[in-house]
């Protein structure tokens, strides 16, 4: 009866990797129990969700190395294996279940960047946002229900939000990852989409510096003010702060993203005998709803929605 905060099913989006084939099941080894699927597969882990009463799942594409190019172009192709995988996920459940896709060059690109690369080997901002405005078109044709830019350009919401208009997409939404740190965090997904062993570099250019915390303020100021429906900070745990601040100082919902590292580090802490599975899972998840998170994205929502069902 004092227990300030409870945590649901419904306040879980589950991230899906998905890859060409069919009836295939691709364990990622720096991901522990996570895999990647085709999407036969993905419809009928979209129809789990359901039965387990999560609201959404994210879905992120592993682009054969032959799709892949410097441009990424084949993010704009209305077959690519992402619009493939909405189609179906849409076709099979309808509005029983939100679709959330990424909007960046990162699963489409050679060099694995989020965007596209000046001869100074630097992101180009306004290249990209063009190009990612077309991606985001090519998802809410698909059928994508919100629209999830990852990418860190300035500038993209607005340019998306208005295509989105114009196009009469009026109930597709934007979830902007607006606080995104450059993090070392993100290793485990890399692998998933296929991209880690392409990146040079990294992303500091574009991605925060994890030493900012009055900066997210600002980039969720200008990503709500060009016309964004819900924003995301993202990792999670490192940065509940974060999340705190921005739920307290702006009057819309906020996501954290409980990242590929996130899990990784809690699986294996797990299977070091370092701590309980299932009680590390729930405790971090209830951690982010205390924070002010209003939804929660992580690879354990499916066995975290089972054992909140029992
Ligand atoms: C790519 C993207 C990344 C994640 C989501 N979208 C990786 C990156 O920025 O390199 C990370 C998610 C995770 O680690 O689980 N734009």
């Amino acid at each position: 009866m004092v227990r300030e905060t409870i945590l649901s099913p419904a306040d879980l989006i589950w991230p899906l990797f998905v890859t060409e084939g069919e009836g295939i099941e691709e364990p990622i080894a720096s991901l522990p129990g996570v895999s990647r699927w085709s999407v036969d597969a993905i419809v009928k882990r979209a129809s789990e969700a359901i039965a387990l009463g999560i609201p959404c799942i994210a879905l992120f594409p592993n682009t054969q190395s032959d799709r892949r190019s410097y441009d990424g172009a084949e993010a704009l192709n209305p077959d690519n294996l992402m619009c493939r995988a909405i189609r179906a996920v849409k076709a099979a459940h309808g509005d029983a279940i939100g679709v959330l896709t990424d909007v960046a060059l990162d699963p489409y690109t050679s060099h694995g960047q989020d965007g596209l690369l000046g001869d100074d080997g630097y992101v180009l901002n306004d290249e990209t946002v063009a190009m990612l405005v077309d991606q985001a078109m090519n998802q809410a044709e698909a059928g994508a229900d919100i629209i999830a830019p990852s990418d860190m350009m300035d500038g993209r919401i607005g340019a998306i939000r208005r295509a989105l208009e114009m196009a009469g997409h009026h109930n597709v939404q934007i979830m902007s990852y607006a606080a995104k740190y450059a993090s070392a965090f993100y290793g485990p997904f890399r692998d998933a989409v296929g991209s880690g062993g392409l990146l040079k570099g990294d992303k500091k250019s574009y991605q925060m510096d994890p030493a900012n915390g009055a900066e997210a303020l600002r980039e969720v100021a200008m990503d709500i003010a060009e016309g964004a429906d819900s924003v995301m900070v993202k990792p999670g745990m490192p940065y509940l702060d974060v999340v705190a601040k921005v739920s307290d100082m702006f009057n819309i919902p906020v996501f954290a993203y409980q990242v590929s590292g996130e899990y990784a580090m809690i699986e294996a802490a797990a299977a070091a005998g370092a701590g309980d599975r299932d009680a590390m899972i729930l405790e971090s998840l209830t951690a982010f709803k205390r924070a002010g998170a209003s939804g929660i994205l992580t690879y354990h929502a499916a066995h975290a929605a089972r054992l909140l069902n029992r």
